[in-house]
């Protein structure tokens, strides 16, 4: 019998961009306040790409970070997937942009839209090419300039998000890497989150509205906490796992609230769940990998520890993924 194939993390990688705007820089922008912003979000300040500074941009220096810790050469990667809601053009793919800042040729490359729940989108694709033989090496990536479809005229939304990348390579192993990755969607949510206008809907259109991210805040707050533990049950019910043998939660970080109460809700103390969202605000897709890098750099997640990703976000889109690092 075949040895069971397994993705495992062999490098990983984030990048912000430099400029910083704070809450306070807010309060002149619109008719808020830090105290109000941190105490309903967590939030304190937000990374904005400079003026011409693309996705691909921040994802490039994400990636290079992840290939020099993997110690490998880019060539050997063979297969990328770019998890984004913000690409740099309609087409090509933010992907094949990125393979060409690499200097790789000829292994697919190709993007996925799930908006904040890209990533976790991507890390179950990579795992399914990884597990059936397909791959060997896959760079996986969230990234995202979302600002450039933030309405900042919008006190409701403009707090919330910010720009960056992550980047993740998983390697076809005999280890136990991913174990299980769960994905899903509802589309009759549409009008909770979205943005309007698209290359096909109201192309012609030049009223901010259209172009820039609308949500009804109170009402996705409700179906993320609850969707998110549902997918923490379902996940570890098909490892036949129970939330003590989780070491870390890796959650997409959107608002503190709604990761405290999800952690709350999995029995998960503090200390055993990576926040970063106080630094950089919702970041979308590029959120769960920089979090996962930021405490695999620092050194709270260890080799052997299990860690479980997970993602909510416009569509609705929801997804998780266990794994051992
Ligand atoms: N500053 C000051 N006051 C504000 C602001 C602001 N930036 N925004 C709204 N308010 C006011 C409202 O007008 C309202 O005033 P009113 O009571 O006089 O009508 C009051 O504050 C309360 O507004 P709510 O919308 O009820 O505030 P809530 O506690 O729900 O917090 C928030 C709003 C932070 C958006 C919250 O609902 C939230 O985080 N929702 C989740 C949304 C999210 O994270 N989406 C991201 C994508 S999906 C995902 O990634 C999970």
């Amino acid at each position: 019998m075949s040895e069971k194939i397994y993705s495992r993390i062999i490098g990983t990688g984030r990048y912000l961009p430099e400029k910083i705007l704070t809450n306070h820089d807010l309060e002149t922008l619109v008719d808020t306040s830090d105290q109000w912003i941190r105490e309903r979000t967590g939030i304190e300040q937000r990374h904005i790409a400079a003026e011409g500074q693309t996705t691909c941009d921040l994802a490039e220096q994400a990636s290079l970070k992840a290939i020099e810790m993997a110690g490998i050469d880019p060539a050997t990667i063979d297969m990328i997937v770019f998890a984004t809601t913000t690409p740099d053009k309609v087409f090509p793919s933010t992907a094949c942009l990125l393979q060409q800042r690499l200097g790789i040729r000829g292994c697919p490359a190709f993007d996925i839209q799930a908006v904040c729940t890209g990533f976790v989108y991507a890390v179950s694709v990579a795992d399914q090419f990884i597990k059936t033989g397909m791959a060997k090496r896959v760079l996986v990536v969230g990234a995202e300039t979302l600002s450039r479809i933030t309405n900042w005229q919008d006190r409701t939304t403009c707090i919330l998000f910010g720009d960056g990348a992550g980047a993740v390579l998983f390697e076809a192993s005999n280890q136990p890497g991913i174990l299980s990755t769960h994905i899903h969607a509802d589309g009759q949510y549409e009008d909770l989150l979205h943005v309007p206008s698209g290359p096909s809907k109201l192309p012609q259109s030049d009223d901010i509205a259209e172009k820039t991210m609308a949500m009804k805040g109170n009402e996705v707050f409700k179906v993320a906490v609850n969707t998110l533990s549902r997918i923490a049950n379902e996940t570890l019910d098909a490892n036949n796992m129970t939330k003590d043998q989780i070491d870390w939660l890796v959650p997409h970080q959107a608002n503190l609230r709604i990761i405290t109460a999800t952690a709350k809700k999995l029995g998960l103390s503090d200390k055993q769940v990576v926040v970063t969202v106080n630094k950089h605000a919702n970041t979308s897709s590029a959120s769960v990998p920089m979090a996962l890098d930021e405490a695999i750099r620092d050194g709270r997640i260890q080799p052997g520890q299990t860690i479980l990703m997970e993602a909510f976000g416009g569509g609705f889109t929801w997804g998780s993924a266990l794994l051992k690092y």
